[in-house]
């Protein structure tokens, strides 16, 4: 039997779902890209932010709740507590301690293995059964050690390294060289992500066509 509200309201387009889908970030700005783009294009149903910086987590998460209007994401929280965290299913990880000017990426493994130690515990305490997608520099080292902290299956730790960032660049700048659109451009940075990455020249494709060089 249809209600007073299904009587007198007719829906006229179908309603839009949001996946059920918990995401976790931090308040740094990797992480603050990852939660505008998670955000704008309705891909999560909660997000929690995540972070030492109990002040910007306070502001960065009352930044995004009052942009609620243009986004379909109901629950937005924040917290130092790991507990916040609980249930997600996929965290993003960016922390640990930044690089200096002319310091190499390899340089900071010690120091942020360490910060790993801590937060890796609690992220699988609270969400273990999580897809972590690692960001923190060294990344491809410390993707391993984050898969070997957490005990989580290989396929549920992702590192954002030259497959994504550096390809993603070196499409971008051939595209601009040769006057097209850089999704037109198919080509791969290899290698660990960092001084030593190779370009992959041979198989650039431009708008379809295989490079010769
Ligand atoms: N893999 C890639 O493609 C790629 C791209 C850009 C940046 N990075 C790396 O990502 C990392 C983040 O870069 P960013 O520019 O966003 O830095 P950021 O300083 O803006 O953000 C880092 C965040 O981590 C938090 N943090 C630090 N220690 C913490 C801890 N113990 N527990 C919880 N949170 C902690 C900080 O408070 C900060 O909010 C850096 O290591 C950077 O080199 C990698």
């Amino acid at each position: 039997m249809a209600t007073l509200e299904e009587k007198l309201i007719a829906p006229v387009a179908e309603e839009e779902t949001v996946p059920n889908n918990k995401t976790t970030v931090g308040v740094g700005q990797v992480d603050m890209a990852c939660a505008i783009s998670v955000l704008g294009k309705s891909l999560v149903d909660e997000l929690a932010l995540v972070d030492v910086l109990e002040d910007k987590l306070k502001g960065e998460m009352m930044h995004l709740q009052h942009g609620s209007l243009c986004f379909q994401t109901p629950n937005i929280m924040a917290d130092k507590d790991y507990s916040v965290i609980s249930n997600s299913k996929t965290v993003v990880v960016t922390a640990g301690v930044l690089q200096q000017e002319g310091e190499s990426r390899l340089n900071l493994v010690q120091r942020n293995i360490n910060v790993f130690k801590c937060i890796i515990s609690q992220l699988v305490k609270y969400s273990p059964d999580s897809t972590i997608i690692e960001v923190s520099s060294p990344v491809d080292i410390l993707t391993y050690v984050t898969r070997e902290l957490s005990g989580l299956p290989k396929h549920h730790v992702i590192g954002s390294g030259c497959n994504n960032l550096n390809s993603a660049r070196f499409c971008c700048h051939v595209a601009e060289k040769v006057g097209i659109h850089p999704r037109s451009c198919r080509g791969w940075i290899w290698g660990e992500h960092g001084n030593s990455s190779v370009s992959g020249w041979s198989g650039v494709h431009v708008e379809g066509f295989l490079s010769r060089n």
